[in-house]
């Protein structure tokens, strides 16, 4: 089965082919264009996804050794995400199922995100704990199976990727943050500031915002000026805000870890990029003696292979698939509870 997938709902655009599970093309397309004006611009991300998906749809199949007869299912990112970004890759998606007379399987992002695990040769077992860290979302998890996904928390407010994104702001690194924060932190103290980490009444909730205004505030306090901060200064700040992320992120996790019997845990989305985040993860995990699944890099940010094995899990467990899908830029999961 060969199956085609296409993934356009932020700033990077992204066409894989997965032929019986096994990835023969994974393309990704990044918009770092977006970089200079600070954040990502919808418009501009639009019109980028349209200029280059069809030239990485044709690598993608010479990549493969196929052609557009061979595909046997076309599986395209629905939401959420950026409402015309969605519609380039949606629309395009149908457009090709119905010329080739194929299926179409429309795929929510956040569950390419919480299988992506599975595109390693170290798979995640059920039941496990999906640690969901992006720019637009943080959740967790618990993974019963391809289909019984039970949401046990998630952020109320800022997500864990915003939040680097925003500090990065504040501290002069370039977007996106999360990089750029990783690299100073690297030289920086962790220990050297105190920044708080929110404690929920609900135990699997997250909050980043306060964090976010706690920087902001100690900028302000001791410099007045981000100017006037030394470079070791600002490496120090990385540190210490990288690392109250972390706290926060595994402390949530060791709860869950604590009520739920699970087999393993996946670490997924752009911010389990972040080397001390993986570091501190895979402690956690060996302390409670469970399988660690965090995908490589490629496989952590936006990409397609994980659309495309997703939709294959989806179109394998059958359903009335038809083209009626209109992109939905909200968080609607097909298979929460
Ligand atoms: O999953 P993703 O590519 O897009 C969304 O679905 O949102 O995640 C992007 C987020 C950005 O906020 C970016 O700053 C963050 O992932 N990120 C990182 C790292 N690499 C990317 N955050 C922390 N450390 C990193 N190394
Ligand atoms: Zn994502």
């Amino acid at each position: 089965m060969n199956v085609l997938g296409i993934e356009s709902s932020c700033d990077e655009t992204s066409v894989a082919m997965l032929t019986d599970y096994e990835l023969k093309a994974n393309l990704i397309s990044s918009q770092d264009f977006h970089s200079k004006y600070g954040g990502v611009v919808p418009e501009l991300s639009s019109r980028a996804h349209l200029q280059i998906i069809i030239p990485l749809v044709k690598d993608a199949l010479y990549k493969s050794n196929l052609e557009l007869k061979d595909i046997d299912v076309i599986a395209a990112t629905a939401g959420p995400g950026l409402i015309g970004a969605l519609l380039v890759g949606l629309t395009f998606a149908k457009g090709l199922a119905y010329s080739l007379n194929k299926p179409f399987v429309p795929v929510n992002h956040i569950e390419g995100h919480i299988f992506s695990g599975f595109l390693m040769e170290e798979k995640p077992q059920f039941p496990f704990l999906a640690l969901v860290v992006s720019g637009g979302h943080t959740l967790l998890l618990l993974v019963n199976s391809f289909t019984e996904i039970k949401k046990l928390g998630s952020t109320v407010d800022d997500a864990a990727g915003e939040a680097f994104d925003k500090v990065a702001k504040m501290l002069g690194f370039g977007y996106p943050g999360g990089p750029n924060i990783q690299k100073a932190a690297a030289l920086g103290d962790k220990n050297k500031i105190d920044f708080p980490v929110a404690e929920l009444k609900d135990p699997y909730n997250f909050s980043f915002s306060g964090l976010k205004t706690a920087v902001l505030r100690f900028i302000q306090k001791e410099y007045g000026d981000i100017k006037k901060i030394s470079e070791n200064d600002l490496n120090d700040i990385a540190a210490s805000f990288q690392w109250a992320v972390i706290k926060a992120l595994i402390q949530t996790t060791k709860k869950a870890l604590k009520h739920f019997d699970v087999e393993s845990i996946s670490l997924v989305g752009g911010v389990a990029a972040n080397g001390a985040l993986r570091e501190s993860l895979t402690e956690l995990a060996e302390q409670h003696n469970k399988k660690l699944v965090i995908p490589g890099i490629e496989f952590c940010g936006d990409n397609a292979a994980m659309i495309a094995f997703r939709g294959a899990k989806l179109f394998e467990a059958g359903g009335n698939f038809n083209l009626n899908y209109s992109p939905y830029p909200g968080l609607s999961l097909n298979h929460f509870s």
